[in-house]
Protein backbone atom coordinates (compact mmCIF):
# COMPACT_ATOMS: atom_id res chain seq x y z
CA UNK A 1 0.00 0.00 0.00
CA UNK A 2 1.71 3.00 -1.06
CA UNK A 3 -1.06 5.65 -0.53
CA UNK A 4 -1.19 5.89 3.34
CA UNK A 5 -1.93 9.78 4.37
CA UNK A 6 0.99 11.55 6.39
CA UNK A 7 0.34 10.63 9.96
CA UNK A 8 0.17 13.27 12.85
CA UNK A 9 1.47 12.20 16.49
CA UNK A 10 -2.04 11.39 16.82
CA UNK A 11 -2.39 9.58 14.16
CA UNK A 12 0.70 7.57 14.82
CA UNK A 13 -0.66 6.50 18.40
CA UNK A 14 -3.81 5.25 16.79
CA UNK A 15 -2.04 3.40 14.30
CA UNK A 16 0.75 2.34 16.70
CA UNK A 17 -2.77 0.65 19.32
CA UNK A 18 -4.36 -0.54 15.89
CA UNK A 19 -1.18 -2.71 15.25
CA UNK A 20 -0.75 -3.68 18.60
CA UNK A 21 -4.52 -4.84 18.74
CA UNK A 22 -3.60 -7.37 15.79
CA UNK A 23 0.01 -8.64 15.89
CA UNK A 24 -0.67 -10.60 13.30
CA UNK A 25 -1.12 -8.03 10.57
CA UNK A 26 1.90 -6.14 11.96
CA UNK A 27 4.28 -9.08 10.81
CA UNK A 28 2.25 -9.45 7.56
CA UNK A 29 2.51 -5.42 6.64
CA UNK A 30 5.98 -5.99 6.42
CA UNK A 31 6.11 -8.50 3.45
CA UNK A 32 4.39 -7.85 0.02
CA UNK A 33 0.95 -9.35 -0.14
CA UNK A 34 0.40 -12.29 -2.80
CA UNK A 35 -1.84 -10.08 -5.80
CA UNK A 36 -3.66 -13.05 -6.72
CA UNK A 37 -7.38 -13.75 -5.67
CA UNK A 38 -8.66 -16.55 -5.43
CA UNK A 39 -9.86 -18.60 -8.86
CA UNK A 40 -14.10 -17.67 -8.78
CA UNK A 41 -13.14 -14.30 -6.63
CA UNK A 42 -16.72 -12.59 -7.41
CA UNK A 43 -16.11 -9.05 -8.56
CA UNK A 44 -18.84 -6.95 -9.20
CA UNK A 45 -20.56 -2.82 -9.07
CA UNK A 46 -23.71 -2.37 -7.09
CA UNK A 47 -26.74 -0.20 -7.14
CA UNK A 48 -29.70 -0.14 -5.90
CA UNK A 49 -33.23 0.19 -7.05
CA UNK A 50 -34.25 3.82 -5.36
CA UNK A 51 -30.91 5.55 -6.42
CA UNK A 52 -30.65 4.08 -10.15
CA UNK A 53 -34.35 3.44 -11.20
CA UNK A 54 -35.89 6.36 -11.28
CA UNK A 55 -40.03 7.22 -10.55
CA UNK A 56 -40.20 4.58 -7.63
CA UNK A 57 -43.80 6.78 -7.10
CA UNK A 58 -45.44 4.24 -4.61
CA UNK A 59 -42.38 4.34 -2.25
CA UNK A 60 -42.21 5.20 1.03
CA UNK A 61 -38.52 7.66 0.40
CA UNK A 62 -40.13 9.18 -2.53
CA UNK A 63 -43.19 10.44 -0.43
CA UNK A 64 -40.87 12.07 1.83
CA UNK A 65 -38.73 13.55 -0.60
CA UNK A 66 -42.04 15.11 -1.92
CA UNK A 67 -42.64 16.95 0.67
CA UNK A 68 -42.07 19.99 2.92
CA UNK A 69 -40.55 20.20 5.47
CA UNK A 70 -38.19 17.08 4.29
CA UNK A 71 -34.71 16.33 5.34
CA UNK A 72 -33.83 15.25 1.81
CA UNK A 73 -31.79 18.03 -0.53
CA UNK A 74 -33.77 17.46 -3.45
CA UNK A 75 -35.99 14.41 -5.21
CA UNK A 76 -35.06 11.32 -6.74
CA UNK A 77 -37.04 12.31 -9.36
CA UNK A 78 -35.92 10.22 -12.73
CA UNK A 79 -32.75 9.13 -11.19
CA UNK A 80 -30.42 7.41 -13.54
CA UNK A 81 -33.40 5.81 -15.68
CA UNK A 82 -32.13 2.49 -15.09
CA UNK A 83 -35.71 1.18 -14.79
CA UNK A 84 -35.39 1.66 -19.06
CA UNK A 85 -31.75 1.15 -18.99
CA UNK A 86 -30.84 -1.49 -17.09
CA UNK A 87 -29.57 -3.35 -19.80
CA UNK A 88 -26.88 -0.92 -21.02
CA UNK A 89 -25.77 -0.76 -17.26
CA UNK A 90 -25.04 -4.57 -17.44
CA UNK A 91 -22.97 -4.51 -20.55
CA UNK A 92 -21.24 -1.47 -18.90
CA UNK A 93 -20.45 -3.88 -16.05
CA UNK A 94 -19.29 -6.67 -18.25
CA UNK A 95 -17.10 -4.34 -20.16
CA UNK A 96 -15.52 -3.23 -18.08
CA UNK A 97 -14.27 -7.05 -16.93
CA UNK A 98 -16.26 -7.50 -13.91
CA UNK A 99 -18.28 -10.69 -12.98
CA UNK A 100 -20.95 -10.09 -10.74
CA UNK A 101 -23.59 -7.61 -10.30
CA UNK A 102 -25.54 -6.45 -7.03
CA UNK A 103 -29.04 -4.80 -7.57
CA UNK A 104 -31.85 -5.03 -5.33
CA UNK A 105 -35.51 -5.25 -6.05
CA UNK A 106 -37.91 -2.59 -5.08
CA UNK A 107 -40.67 -3.65 -2.83
CA UNK A 108 -42.86 -0.80 -3.57
CA UNK A 109 -43.15 -1.97 -7.49
CA UNK A 110 -43.52 -5.49 -6.54
CA UNK A 111 -46.34 -4.89 -3.98
CA UNK A 112 -47.66 -0.95 -4.54
CA UNK A 113 -50.53 -1.68 -2.54
CA UNK A 114 -50.88 -3.79 0.67
CA UNK A 115 -51.18 -7.87 -0.81
CA UNK A 116 -51.53 -6.41 -5.04
CA UNK A 117 -48.55 -8.10 -6.49
CA UNK A 118 -47.33 -6.75 -9.49
CA UNK A 119 -46.61 -10.10 -11.85
CA UNK A 120 -44.93 -7.40 -14.51
CA UNK A 121 -42.26 -5.89 -12.18
CA UNK A 122 -41.29 -9.32 -10.75
CA UNK A 123 -40.75 -10.25 -14.54
CA UNK A 124 -38.79 -6.71 -14.88
CA UNK A 125 -36.28 -8.67 -12.25
CA UNK A 126 -36.29 -11.71 -13.99
CA UNK A 127 -35.25 -10.38 -17.14
CA UNK A 128 -32.51 -8.40 -15.29
CA UNK A 129 -31.42 -11.37 -13.44
CA UNK A 130 -31.43 -13.63 -17.28
CA UNK A 131 -29.60 -9.88 -18.18
CA UNK A 132 -26.56 -10.72 -15.69
CA UNK A 133 -26.56 -14.85 -16.95
CA UNK A 134 -26.08 -13.59 -20.80
CA UNK A 135 -23.04 -11.56 -19.72
CA UNK A 136 -21.71 -13.84 -17.19
CA UNK A 137 -22.55 -11.92 -14.45
CA UNK A 138 -23.48 -13.32 -10.96
CA UNK A 139 -26.36 -11.75 -9.96
CA UNK A 140 -26.32 -10.46 -6.21
CA UNK A 141 -29.51 -9.77 -4.86
CA UNK A 142 -30.66 -7.19 -2.06
CA UNK A 143 -34.29 -7.87 -1.59
CA UNK A 144 -34.71 -4.53 0.48
CA UNK A 145 -32.37 -1.44 0.18
CA UNK A 146 -33.64 0.67 2.61
CA UNK A 147 -36.90 1.63 0.52
CA UNK A 148 -40.46 0.62 1.80
CA UNK A 149 -43.54 0.79 -0.01
CA UNK A 150 -45.11 3.94 1.21
CA UNK A 151 -48.30 1.76 3.01
CA UNK A 152 -45.54 -0.10 4.96
CA UNK A 153 -44.29 2.80 6.22
CA UNK A 154 -47.32 4.53 6.77
CA UNK A 155 -48.47 1.45 9.25
CA UNK A 156 -45.50 2.14 11.50
CA UNK A 157 -42.89 0.41 9.14
CA UNK A 158 -40.69 -1.83 10.50
CA UNK A 159 -41.74 -1.14 13.60
CA UNK A 160 -45.55 -2.59 13.67
CA UNK A 161 -45.88 -5.67 14.72
CA UNK A 162 -46.42 -7.90 11.47
CA UNK A 163 -43.35 -6.01 9.40
CA UNK A 164 -41.59 -8.81 9.69
CA UNK A 165 -44.27 -11.31 8.25
CA UNK A 166 -45.24 -8.79 5.78
CA UNK A 167 -41.51 -8.32 4.43
CA UNK A 168 -41.09 -12.75 4.26
CA UNK A 169 -44.42 -12.81 2.21
CA UNK A 170 -42.58 -10.12 -0.30
CA UNK A 171 -39.47 -12.28 0.01
CA UNK A 172 -41.78 -15.39 -1.11
CA UNK A 173 -43.02 -13.94 -3.86
CA UNK A 174 -39.28 -12.49 -5.27
CA UNK A 175 -37.54 -15.75 -4.56
CA UNK A 176 -40.45 -18.09 -6.40
CA UNK A 177 -39.78 -15.29 -8.85
CA UNK A 178 -35.99 -15.51 -9.59
CA UNK A 179 -34.46 -17.82 -6.78
CA UNK A 180 -33.42 -20.54 -8.93
CA UNK A 181 -31.01 -18.14 -10.45
CA UNK A 182 -29.47 -15.42 -8.62
CA UNK A 183 -25.64 -16.11 -7.09
CA UNK A 184 -26.68 -14.53 -3.80
CA UNK A 185 -29.18 -13.10 -1.43
CA UNK A 186 -28.76 -10.23 0.90
CA UNK A 187 -32.56 -9.67 2.57
CA UNK A 188 -31.45 -6.25 3.98
CA UNK A 189 -29.27 -3.96 3.53
CA UNK A 190 -27.52 -1.79 6.40
CA UNK A 191 -29.76 -2.41 8.53
CA UNK A 192 -27.39 -0.84 11.13
CA UNK A 193 -27.47 2.37 9.50
CA UNK A 194 -29.21 4.56 12.24
CA UNK A 195 -26.88 3.00 14.68
CA UNK A 196 -23.77 4.34 13.08
CA UNK A 197 -25.23 7.67 12.11
CA UNK A 198 -26.44 7.93 15.48
CA UNK A 199 -23.26 9.59 15.98
CA UNK A 200 -22.08 10.91 12.88
CA UNK A 201 -25.37 12.56 11.89
CA UNK A 202 -25.66 16.32 14.13
CA UNK A 203 -28.72 16.81 16.31
CA UNK A 204 -30.31 19.44 13.86
CA UNK A 205 -30.36 16.79 11.05
CA UNK A 206 -32.16 14.21 13.14
CA UNK A 207 -34.42 17.03 14.23
CA UNK A 208 -35.28 17.34 10.55
CA UNK A 209 -35.79 13.46 9.94
CA UNK A 210 -38.37 13.57 13.05
CA UNK A 211 -39.97 16.58 11.12
CA UNK A 212 -39.95 14.85 8.25
CA UNK A 213 -41.96 11.26 9.20
CA UNK A 214 -43.85 13.25 11.00
CA UNK A 215 -44.91 15.44 8.19
CA UNK A 216 -45.61 12.36 6.12
CA UNK A 217 -47.98 10.91 8.89
CA UNK A 218 -49.85 14.04 9.08
CA UNK A 219 -50.17 13.84 5.31
CA UNK A 220 -51.54 10.54 5.24
CA UNK A 221 -53.98 10.91 8.68
CA UNK A 222 -51.48 7.77 10.19
CA UNK A 223 -50.36 7.63 14.18
CA UNK A 224 -46.92 6.50 12.63
CA UNK A 225 -44.81 6.83 9.54
CA UNK A 226 -41.05 5.00 9.96
CA UNK A 227 -39.11 4.03 7.13
CA UNK A 228 -35.60 1.96 7.57
CA UNK A 229 -33.22 5.24 7.15
CA UNK A 230 -35.65 8.27 8.20
CA UNK A 231 -36.61 8.13 11.63
CA UNK A 232 -36.73 9.98 14.96
CA UNK A 233 -34.07 8.63 17.42
CA UNK A 234 -36.86 7.44 19.50
CA UNK A 235 -38.07 4.26 16.96
CA UNK A 236 -34.69 3.17 16.32
CA UNK A 237 -34.84 0.96 18.37
CA UNK A 238 -38.22 -0.74 17.74
CA UNK A 239 -37.22 -0.39 14.13
CA UNK A 240 -33.85 -2.76 15.32
CA UNK A 241 -35.87 -5.32 16.51
CA UNK A 242 -38.21 -5.12 13.67
CA UNK A 243 -35.08 -5.61 11.44
CA UNK A 244 -33.83 -8.33 13.23
CA UNK A 245 -37.03 -10.10 13.48
CA UNK A 246 -37.33 -9.13 9.85
CA UNK A 247 -33.93 -10.56 8.41
CA UNK A 248 -34.88 -14.03 10.30
CA UNK A 249 -38.27 -14.30 8.97
CA UNK A 250 -37.13 -13.51 5.57
CA UNK A 251 -34.03 -16.11 5.31
CA UNK A 252 -36.63 -18.20 6.67
CA UNK A 253 -38.89 -17.65 3.78
CA UNK A 254 -36.23 -17.65 0.53
CA UNK A 255 -34.49 -21.49 2.72
CA UNK A 256 -38.34 -22.54 2.07
CA UNK A 257 -37.70 -21.47 -1.61
CA UNK A 258 -34.44 -22.16 -2.28
CA UNK A 259 -32.74 -24.15 0.48
CA UNK A 260 -29.02 -23.98 -0.91
CA UNK A 261 -29.20 -20.45 -1.74
CA UNK A 262 -26.67 -18.43 0.35
CA UNK A 263 -28.68 -16.30 2.03
CA UNK A 264 -27.27 -12.85 4.28
CA UNK A 265 -27.41 -9.40 4.87
CA UNK A 266 -25.05 -6.17 4.54
CA UNK A 267 -23.82 -4.44 7.74
CA UNK A 268 -22.73 -0.81 7.61
CA UNK A 269 -19.12 -1.24 9.19
CA UNK A 270 -16.92 1.50 10.68
CA UNK A 271 -12.82 0.39 10.74
CA UNK A 272 -13.30 1.01 14.88
CA UNK A 273 -10.15 1.63 16.26
CA UNK A 274 -9.37 1.82 19.95
CA UNK A 275 -6.04 4.82 20.60
CA UNK A 276 -4.41 4.54 24.16
CA UNK A 277 -6.34 3.09 27.49
CA UNK A 278 -10.14 2.36 27.52
CA UNK A 279 -10.69 3.30 24.61
CA UNK A 280 -14.67 3.35 23.54
CA UNK A 281 -13.99 1.39 20.47
CA UNK A 282 -15.50 -1.90 21.68
CA UNK A 283 -18.64 -0.21 23.50
CA UNK A 284 -18.79 1.83 19.96
CA UNK A 285 -19.21 -1.71 18.32
CA UNK A 286 -21.01 -3.63 20.83
CA UNK A 287 -23.89 -1.04 19.89
CA UNK A 288 -23.53 -0.36 16.47
CA UNK A 289 -22.88 -4.59 15.46
CA UNK A 290 -22.81 -6.76 17.99
CA UNK A 291 -26.73 -7.69 18.27
CA UNK A 292 -26.02 -8.37 14.27
CA UNK A 293 -23.27 -9.92 14.51
CA UNK A 294 -24.92 -12.68 16.09
CA UNK A 295 -27.35 -12.82 14.05
CA UNK A 296 -25.34 -13.41 10.90
CA UNK A 297 -23.84 -16.30 12.46
CA UNK A 298 -26.52 -18.34 11.54
CA UNK A 299 -26.35 -17.02 7.68
CA UNK A 300 -24.45 -18.56 5.12
CA UNK A 301 -21.98 -14.93 4.54
CA UNK A 302 -21.84 -11.65 5.91
CA UNK A 303 -22.40 -8.73 3.42
CA UNK A 304 -19.41 -5.96 4.81
CA UNK A 305 -19.73 -2.03 3.71
CA UNK A 306 -17.11 -0.22 4.23
CA UNK A 307 -16.20 3.81 3.74
CA UNK A 308 -14.10 4.47 6.80
CA UNK A 309 -12.13 4.25 9.70
CA UNK A 310 -13.14 5.84 13.38
CA UNK A 311 -10.12 6.25 16.32
CA UNK A 312 -11.89 5.73 19.45
CA UNK A 313 -10.29 7.57 22.91
CA UNK A 314 -11.60 7.21 26.31
CA UNK A 315 -13.13 10.24 25.55
CA UNK A 316 -14.67 10.18 21.77
CA UNK A 317 -13.67 9.91 18.23
CA UNK A 318 -10.40 11.85 17.49
CA UNK A 319 -10.17 14.36 14.28
CA UNK A 320 -8.43 12.63 11.11
CA UNK A 321 -5.01 13.05 11.14
CA UNK A 322 -3.65 16.40 9.58
CA UNK A 323 -3.00 15.60 5.53
CA UNK A 324 -5.81 12.75 5.58
CA UNK A 325 -7.02 12.11 2.59
CA UNK A 326 -11.33 13.56 2.31
CA UNK A 327 -14.17 12.92 0.75
CA UNK A 328 -17.10 14.99 -0.56
CA UNK A 329 -17.93 15.98 2.92
CA UNK A 330 -14.74 16.22 4.75
CA UNK A 331 -14.48 12.91 5.97
CA UNK A 332 -11.14 10.81 6.12
CA UNK A 333 -10.97 8.11 3.94
CA UNK A 334 -8.26 5.38 4.30
CA UNK A 335 -7.68 3.00 2.34
CA UNK A 336 -6.76 -0.02 4.89
CA UNK A 337 -10.29 0.85 6.40
CA UNK A 338 -11.69 -2.20 4.56
CA UNK A 339 -9.31 -4.70 5.49
CA UNK A 340 -9.59 -4.04 9.40
CA UNK A 341 -13.99 -3.69 8.72
CA UNK A 342 -13.97 -7.11 7.20
CA UNK A 343 -11.17 -8.88 9.88
CA UNK A 344 -14.12 -7.46 12.56
CA UNK A 345 -16.86 -8.97 11.01
CA UNK A 346 -15.47 -12.38 10.71
CA UNK A 347 -13.27 -12.45 13.80
CA UNK A 348 -17.25 -12.22 15.10
CA UNK A 349 -19.34 -13.58 13.08
CA UNK A 350 -17.44 -16.61 11.92
CA UNK A 351 -18.96 -16.73 8.54
CA UNK A 352 -17.33 -15.94 4.67
CA UNK A 353 -17.50 -12.48 4.15
CA UNK A 354 -18.98 -10.61 1.07
CA UNK A 355 -17.38 -7.09 0.42
CA UNK A 356 -20.81 -5.81 -0.77
CA UNK A 357 -20.30 -2.34 -1.10
CA UNK A 358 -16.74 -0.05 -0.88
CA UNK A 359 -15.73 3.43 -2.54
CA UNK A 360 -15.38 6.72 -2.02
CA UNK A 361 -17.74 9.86 -2.83
CA UNK A 362 -15.55 12.51 -4.43
CA UNK A 363 -15.21 14.62 -7.50
CA UNK A 364 -11.75 13.86 -7.94
CA UNK A 365 -11.36 10.40 -9.54
CA UNK A 366 -7.65 9.88 -8.98
CA UNK A 367 -8.68 9.43 -5.39
CA UNK A 368 -10.89 6.11 -6.22
CA UNK A 369 -8.32 5.30 -8.81
CA UNK A 370 -5.63 5.10 -6.22
CA UNK A 371 -8.16 4.14 -3.10
CA UNK A 372 -9.38 0.86 -4.84
CA UNK A 373 -5.77 -1.25 -5.28
CA UNK A 374 -4.50 0.32 -1.76
CA UNK A 375 -7.87 -1.40 -0.30
CA UNK A 376 -7.75 -4.24 -2.39
CA UNK A 377 -3.92 -5.08 -1.12
CA UNK A 378 -5.24 -4.84 2.34
CA UNK A 379 -8.28 -7.10 1.82
CA UNK A 380 -6.30 -9.49 0.05
CA UNK A 381 -3.57 -9.38 3.08
CA UNK A 382 -6.98 -10.31 5.41
CA UNK A 383 -7.33 -13.39 3.46
CA UNK A 384 -3.97 -14.61 3.25
CA UNK A 385 -4.71 -14.46 7.30
CA UNK A 386 -7.15 -17.04 6.48
CA UNK A 387 -10.40 -15.01 6.13
CA UNK A 388 -12.57 -16.36 3.84
CA UNK A 389 -13.37 -13.49 1.21
CA UNK A 390 -16.11 -14.11 -1.83
CA UNK A 391 -15.68 -11.26 -3.31
CA UNK A 392 -15.44 -7.06 -4.09
CA UNK A 393 -18.14 -5.40 -4.75
CA UNK A 394 -17.95 -1.22 -5.46
CA UNK A 395 -20.35 1.61 -4.66
CA UNK A 396 -21.26 2.11 -6.61
CA UNK A 397 -21.62 1.65 -10.81
CA UNK A 398 -23.21 4.98 -11.21
CA UNK A 399 -23.00 8.44 -9.84
CA UNK A 400 -26.73 8.22 -8.06
CA UNK A 401 -29.24 9.40 -5.85
CA UNK A 402 -27.62 9.15 -2.27
CA UNK A 403 -30.68 9.61 0.03
CA UNK A 404 -31.00 12.92 1.90
CA UNK A 405 -27.73 14.20 0.66
CA UNK A 406 -29.39 13.79 -3.38
CA UNK A 407 -27.72 14.05 -6.42
CA UNK A 408 -24.11 15.69 -5.14
CA UNK A 409 -22.31 13.19 -3.82
CA UNK A 410 -20.40 10.98 -6.80
CA UNK A 411 -19.71 7.40 -5.79
CA UNK A 412 -20.03 6.05 -9.27
CA UNK A 413 -17.41 4.09 -11.19
CA UNK A 414 -19.29 6.29 -13.97
CA UNK A 415 -20.36 9.77 -14.24
CA UNK A 416 -24.15 9.94 -15.66
CA UNK A 417 -25.23 12.95 -17.45
CA UNK A 418 -28.35 13.94 -15.63
CA UNK A 419 -30.63 15.16 -18.23
CA UNK A 420 -29.27 12.88 -21.22
CA UNK A 421 -28.92 9.70 -18.74
CA UNK A 422 -25.83 9.10 -21.16
CA UNK A 423 -23.16 6.59 -18.42
CA UNK A 424 -19.53 7.47 -19.27
CA UNK A 425 -17.21 4.99 -17.41
CA UNK A 426 -14.26 7.30 -15.55
CA UNK A 427 -10.63 6.12 -15.33
CA UNK A 428 -11.17 4.52 -11.98
CA UNK A 429 -13.44 1.84 -13.50
CA UNK A 430 -10.99 1.04 -15.66
CA UNK A 431 -8.34 0.23 -12.72
CA UNK A 432 -11.27 -1.87 -10.81
CA UNK A 433 -11.78 -3.54 -14.54
CA UNK A 434 -8.02 -4.48 -15.14
CA UNK A 435 -7.90 -5.86 -11.56
CA UNK A 436 -10.83 -8.06 -11.93
CA UNK A 437 -9.79 -8.98 -15.44
CA UNK A 438 -5.93 -10.21 -13.83
CA UNK A 439 -7.93 -11.28 -11.23
CA UNK A 440 -5.03 -9.65 -9.07
CA UNK A 441 -3.98 -6.49 -7.47
C1 LIG B 1 -24.42 3.01 1.99
C2 LIG B 1 -25.69 2.63 1.28
C3 LIG B 1 -25.69 2.89 -0.20
C4 LIG B 1 -24.98 4.19 -0.52
C5 LIG B 1 -23.63 4.25 0.13
C6 LIG B 1 -22.84 5.49 -0.18
O1 LIG B 1 -24.72 3.33 3.30
O2 LIG B 1 -25.95 1.24 1.46
O3 LIG B 1 -27.02 2.88 -0.63
O4 LIG B 1 -25.76 5.29 -0.20
O5 LIG B 1 -23.77 4.13 1.51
Amino acid sequence: MTDFAPLDRRGLLAASAALAAAPAFARAAAKRVDPNFPKGFLWGAATAGHQVEGNNTASDTWFLENQQPTVFAEPSGDACNNLELWATDLDIVKDLGLTSYRFSVEWARIEPEKGLFSQAMLDHYKRIVEGCHARGLAPLVTFNHFTAPRWFSAQGGWTAADAPQLFARYCDKVARAIGADIAMAMTLNEPNILLILKGILPPPVWDMQRATVAKAAERLGVAKFVSANVAGPEDVEALQAGLQAGHKAARAAIKAVRGDLPVGFTLSVVDEQAAGKNSLRDKVRAEAYGAWLEIAKDDDFIGVQNYERAVWNDKGRLPAPEGADRNWSGTEVWAPSLAGAVRYAHSVAGVPVLVSEHGVGTDDDTLRARFIPAALEGLKRVMDEGVPVLGYVHWSLLDNFEWIFGYKPHFGLCSVDRTTFARTPKPSARVLGGIARRNAV
